[in-house]
């Protein structure tokens, strides 16, 4: 693979695949795989369902934007990124220069059985009807399409979508040369 350097990020909503995708890819690169929400959980020694419960989002946004500007001055990494990353203004700034952006676009309705009830993930309990959960996505989209690369999801492998993502990141850094 020709693509060297540089970093890319993996943006979308809960349950689209960012980890799955993130580690294929990177292994594909030969680059560092990085889940930022591991990143989190490891400095703070608590799970993610954790440190909502006992000091709320707000704060869990302020770690999340912590958590990222650490790892953006690593270089040749694959980050998945939480799904609420990209609605925080203040992370663009270092995601436009550091990372390559590429949105993991699916269905909502793929999205939320993957997602329904799992307690790792702190937003599903908050936003309990599948409505709510809807509102949460259709707010989040523009967030998301602000990537530089979207890649559509649905009916495709996460071994498939890791190099269409290959494919298209390298593409955009030939014609950028
Ligand atoms: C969140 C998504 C989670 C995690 C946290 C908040 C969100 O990551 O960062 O629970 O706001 O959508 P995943 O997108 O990997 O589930």
């Amino acid at each position: 693979m020709r693509f060297l350097g540089g970093n890319i990020a993996l943006l979308g909503f809960m349950g689209c695949g960012k980890t799955t995708v993130g580690r294929i890819l990177a292994r594909k690169l030969g680059w560092k795989f990085i889940d930022l929400d591991c990143v989190i959980s490891d400095k703070e020694g608590i799970s993610i369902a954790e440190i909502f419960s006992r000091f709320g989002e707000e704060y869990f946004r302020e770690l999340e934007s912590e958590a990222l500007e650490r790892i953006s001055h690593e270089s040749s990494t694959v980050v998945a990124t939480g799904g609420g990353l990209p609605t925080r203004e203040t992370n663009w700034d270092i995601l436009n220069v550091s990372y390559l952006t590429v949105y993991l676009k699916c269905q909502f309705e793929t999205l939320y059985k993957r997602i329904q009830g799992d307690r790792n993930r702190p937003l599903t309990s908050q936003y309990s009807s599948k409505e709510k959960l809807f509102e949460l996505y259709r707010k989040r989209v523009p967030y998301y399409e602000r990537a530089r690369v979207t890649i559509d999801t649905d009916n495709h492998s996460p071994k498939d979508i890791a190099e269409e993502i290959a494919v298209r990141a390298d593409l955009k850094r030939s014609y950028q040369r």
